[in-house]
């Protein structure tokens, strides 16, 4: 079994019976989405899902999960997503799959947000790897990026076949910046006091936990 599956089913552990779980997007969340509809079915579990994407909204539905539009909740019980980079200090950036404000909304609106990840994605400092993807308004997009050009450089993101933009579920555009400020803190709040901007990729102090793989030996980071 991959790492990234193992990891998905060590996340089950904190399930709980009669809870709200908000679902992540991406190839490790899909895991977790598979495996969690397992328990479910096997331990007649009462477990409803809320999805932060379209993607992780087809998988729940595939898998027989019972789905909650978001739009109804006010706070959930637990979210399980993967990450892009993730630090010792539990910072964390997320976005490759784009849905960055919905995943930002469950990850900080649950009881508990775990992060389930391959070392691949552990890092010594968040942007080390990759740009920080920002989530903006799409008819203003061009006035928000020349206000963050004047402390970073970047491009609205593409979408896989290349042939348009790449647009979240709420409807916005991507933008993918690299910056030279290195406090993550101070940076997630300069961008996200530029007009237009909607989210950040930083989940800043936002993780409960971190459940680490590399090889099939599981790491804990809790603070
Ligand atoms: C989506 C994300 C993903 O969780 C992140 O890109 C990791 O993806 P994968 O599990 O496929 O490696 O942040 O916005």
């Amino acid at each position: 079994m991959e790492d990234k599956e193992k990891i998905a089913i060590e996340a089950l552990k904190y399930v709980e019976n009669n809870s709200i779980v908000g679902l992540g997007t991406g190839s490790t969340a899909n895991f977790f989405i598979k495996h969690l509809a397992l328990k479910t079915k096997k331990e007649k579990l009462n477990i409803h899902v809320v999805a932060s994407s379209t993607v992780s909204e087809l998988e729940a539905n595939k898998h027989g999960l019972k789905l909650i539009s978001i739009d109804l909740l006010e706070d959930i019980d637990l979210y399980v997503d993967g990450a892009d980079e993730v630090t010792d200090d539990l910072n964390v950036l997320k976005g490759r799959g784009y849905d960055l404000v919905k995943e930002k909304l469950l990850a900080q609106s649950a009881k508990k947000f775990i992060v389930i990840a391959d070392q691949s994605k552990h890092v010594s400092a968040i942007g080390e790897k990759y740009p920080i993807p920002i989530e903006v308004m799409k008819n203003s997009w061009r006035l928000t990026k020349k206000l963050l050009d004047r402390i970073g450089h970047g491009e609205l993101r593409k979408n896989s076949a290349g042939d348009a933009f790449s647009i979240s579920s709420a409807g916005n555009y991507i933008l993918d910046y690299q910056f030279k400020e290195k406090d993550i803190k101070k940076l997630n709040e300069e961008i996200l006091s530029t007009p237009g901007v909607i989210e950040t990729g930083i989940f800043y102090k936002i993780t409960n936990l971190a459940l680490m793989i590399t090889n099939g030996d599981i790491r804990i980071i809790s603070l």
